[in-house]
């Protein structure tokens, strides 16, 4: 199935993405395009009712059970939302998508990634981006961003001055390490997939996604 446009925007926590993709939405909606952003996990509502309980602290959750709630959201969005709006012409931006599970659940927590890789068909049926950004940042400043910490040694307790940590946040200064590397490794050299370094002013990563979107417009 090809119709409409499929972009995704990934990247660390604090990588800035969820920015970026709101301004990828505002810049194709200029452009013309009926645009719909939608957010992983979450974008419908039993989507969201996963996304509260993959959040919540008081929760003590299996890699196995978060990995299966995680597929779950991204089969009802998919079904539900992403398809249909395809289907429709229409341009729809994804704050995450596949490549999370890939590096959260399985570069990061050790879960086979031939596994999440049947189980991301299972959910995707016909579906593909188009393309994916991926936004790199620096991992310490990438925390330091999001988490408003200083997280050089892994023994070190993370203080939060600026937002309260869900489940996933609260993870180890070396699981969100993991993440960053598994973001590096698992980006290179993968079909659809562009790098784009996250540092630097809002607008100035925004110009750097926006004119690799147009190589593929164009
Ligand atoms: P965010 O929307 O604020 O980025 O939060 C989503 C969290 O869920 C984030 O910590 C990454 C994590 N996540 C996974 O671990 N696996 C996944 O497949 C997805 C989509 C997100």
């Amino acid at each position: 199935m090809k119709k409409g446009l499929f972009v995704v925007i990934e990247g660390p926590e604090g990588s800035g993405k969820t920015t970026q993709a709101e301004l990828l939405c505002r810049y194709l909606a200029q452009k013309g395009y009926e645009t719909l952003c939608v957010r992983e996990p979450g974008g419908t509502e039993v989507g969201q009712r996963l996304r509260e309980i993959l959040k919540d602290k008081s929760l003590s959750l299996e890699a196995e059970t978060e990995l299966l709630l995680f597929a779950a959201s991204r089969a009802q969005l998919i079904k539900s939302i992403i398809r249909p709006a395809l289907q429709a012409g229409k341009a729809v931006v994804s704050d995450r998508f596949t490549l999370s599970t890939e590096v959260y659940q399985g570069f990061a927590q050790g879960i086979s990634q031939e596994f999440i890789k049947q189980l991301n068909r299972f959910c995707l049926g016909d579906v593909e981006p188009d393309i994916t950004f991926v936004l790199i940042l620096n991992t310490n400043d990438a925390l330091k961003k999001r988490l408003g910490v200083k997280s050089t040694d892994s023994s070190q307790e993370f203080l939060f001055p600026k937002t309260q940590p869900d489940r996933i946040e609260r993870k180890s200064t070396d699981f969100h390490k993991k993440v960053y590397e598994g973001y590096k490794k698992l980006s290179k050299n993968r079909p659809k997939t562009v790098i784009i370094d996250g540092k630097g002013e809002i607008e100035t990563v925004h110009r750097r996604i926006v004119n690799e979107l147009e190589k593929i417009l164009s």
